[in-house]
């Protein structure tokens, strides 16, 4: 199996940086273990419930910050639910806010899809059910209210939702949870001086997404995880609010992918870098047989130099990310006493759906990712005002609620509860060339999976190779997308950029399928 060139390139410029710069957040060894999330597991009784609650979380010692969760003070249970089943979920809100639950990645029909239409009062629960008709995946759970999805995230409101098919043992995969099968959520957040994570947007991460100073794994900052001396499976989501990484070994050492957005590879694909957006999953297999590893990135790259200059042309403020340079995500260590199952990788993936395409699209459509500027008013009347929005006559926002103006659409027009953006044909495939504007975006699609034919003009990375539900869109990227499942206009799919600033502030359409 090959390596290409530039995963090589990654792979060597992060292993030349064994003096690591020092973070400007919080320290990245606390010598605590990783926690490993709760399960709520529906695959035996087809059930779940959650509850949305309120909770102190003190990330830094003795610095308790106000979180949410799901039955806990920050981020919920991992939920395990059969492939093929059919699942009642009962999901409650305990908080005094609107939220919902959108399954990210589970293709069910719009009415239980949890996404802006679904909202759930303090006080109320929601039943939908859930048809499990898809392959085993590592998907997740969110908050998905209109504009008020960033903060409700960062708040703690996701969680990992496993797709089961039982099959694991006899693909040869680890299957030992929180031991050689360990789901990782990784989140930045900044932190204030007292030591509390704080969400207040300025401008600058309004317009390019908020970066935080802080990497945490699971809820916690500089955790390691324990781990046997043979073959771990890392289920890896990158829940941040706009963050990218590129994930490679301090050492260099080699690793195999096995599973993108939704599901198994056909077979595991050698790798020594993989890059994941926010809301996309990658699933790797790692040998620690070599021993003690840390789990680096570089930094969030492609694209931003261009929103920055574009930016700052417009007269915007640049970005600054606090971890520029290569940082650490996890340091795991080698229990020896722990057991080890699984000595190799297997060479082919049983059951991995092929990525046959499902007949020829039907239609072609042009979804532009756009930056709207910001709401202001023509300079006088009839006239134009340098990023003014047509058709919008307020006054200009004074500095304060600058952050409040920035808009962002598709196709030219902000997301709008009240507009159905297209009508899809169930059962059909369309071509969708996805454009962004000033940065690279990533976008997902409610309800449907697809697969990524070109990046750029170039193939897929390995990572993105299999079925997906959410690509980062750098120049053109060109989709077969497949629509097996029904939404109607009370409650239809939406298709968004998961930079949740951006989503938040308009970068989202929806669309029904009948
Ligand atoms: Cu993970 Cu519409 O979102
Ligand atoms: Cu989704
Ligand atoms: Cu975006």
């Amino acid at each position: 199996m090959s390596v290409s060139r530039r995963e090589v390139l990654v792979g060597a410029s992060l292993l030349a940086l064994s003096a690591v710069a020092p973070l400007r957040g919080y320290a990245q060894s606390s010598g605590a273990a990783l926690p490993v999330p709760p399960v709520l597991d529906a695959t035996e009784n087809g059930a779940i419930e959650l509850t949305a609650v309120a909770g102190t979380t003190a990330f830094v010692p003795g610095a308790p910050s106000p979180t949410l969760g799901f039955g806990q003070a920050y981020l919920g249970p991992v939920v395990r639910l059969r492939s093929g089943s059919t699942v009642s979920a009962a999901v409650s809100n305990d908080t005094d806010r609107d939220v919902s639950v959108h399954w990210h990645g589970l293709l069910v029909a719009g009415d239980a899809d949890g996404g802006p239409h679904q909202p759930i009062a303090p006080g109320a629960t929601w039943r939908p059910t859930l048809t499990v008709d898809q392959p085993a995946a590592t998907l997740w759970y969110h908050t998905h209210i209109h504009e008020s999805t960033a903060d409700g995230v960062y708040a703690g409101l996701a969680g990992v939702l496993i797709v089961d098919d039982g099959l694991d043992a006899e693909r040869g995969l680890p299957t030992a949870f929180g031991r050689d099968d360990l789901v990782l959520v990784i989140q930045d957040k900044r932190f204030d001086a007292a030591g509390r994570a704080v969400y207040e947007p300025t401008l600058a991460d309004a317009l390019h997404g908020f970066l935080g100073d802080t990497i945490l794994v699971n809820g916690a900052i500089g955790a390691t995880a324990a781990v046997p001396a043979g073959i771990v499976r890392l289920r890896l989501l990158n829940a941040c609010n706009a963050r990218n990484f590129t994930l490679a070994f301090a050492d260099g050492r080699a690793f195999h992918v096995i599973a993108g957005d939704q599901g198994y590879l056909p077979a595991p694909v050698a790798a020594e870098a993989v890059k994941i957006a926010p809301g996309e999953r990658v699933e790797i297999l790692v040998d620690f047989a070599a021993g003690d590893a840390v789990l680096m990135s570089a930094p969030h790259d492609e694209g931003v130099g261009a929103a920055g200059m574009a930016h700052a042309m417009g007269g915007m403020p640049m970005q600054e990310d606090p971890m520029a340079g290569p940082f650490p995500v996890l340091a795991f260590a080698v229990d020896a006493a722990a057991p080890v199952a699984i000595r190799s990788v297997p060479d082919k993936l049983l059951g991995a759906e092929p990525l046959a395409a499902p007949g020829e699209p039907s239609v072609t459509r042009d979804i532009v990712l756009n930056d709207m500027g910001m709401l202001v008013a023509p300079v006088e009347p009839g006239g134009h005002h340098m990023g003014a929005m047509a058709g919008m006559n307020m006054a200009p926002p004074a500095v304060e609620d600058s952050v409040a103006a920035v808009r962002f659409g598709i196709n030219g027009q902000p997301f709008s509860m009240e507009r159905i953006d297209h009508e899809t044909a169930l059962g059909s495939v369309e071509r969708w060339i996805v454009g962004g504007e000033m940065m690279g975006h990533p976008f997902h699609v409610h309800g449907a999976r697809f697969k990524v034919l070109t990046v750029a003009g170039e193939p897929p990375r390995p990572e993105a190779g299999g079925w997906k539900d959410t690509v980062f869109v750098t120049g053109r990227v060109e989709l077969l997308v497949h629509f097996r499942h029904p939404a109607a206009a009370a409650a239809p799919f939406m298709f968004h950029c998961h930079v949740l600033e951006h989503e938040d502030r308009g970068m989202m359409g929806q669309f029904t399928v009948a």
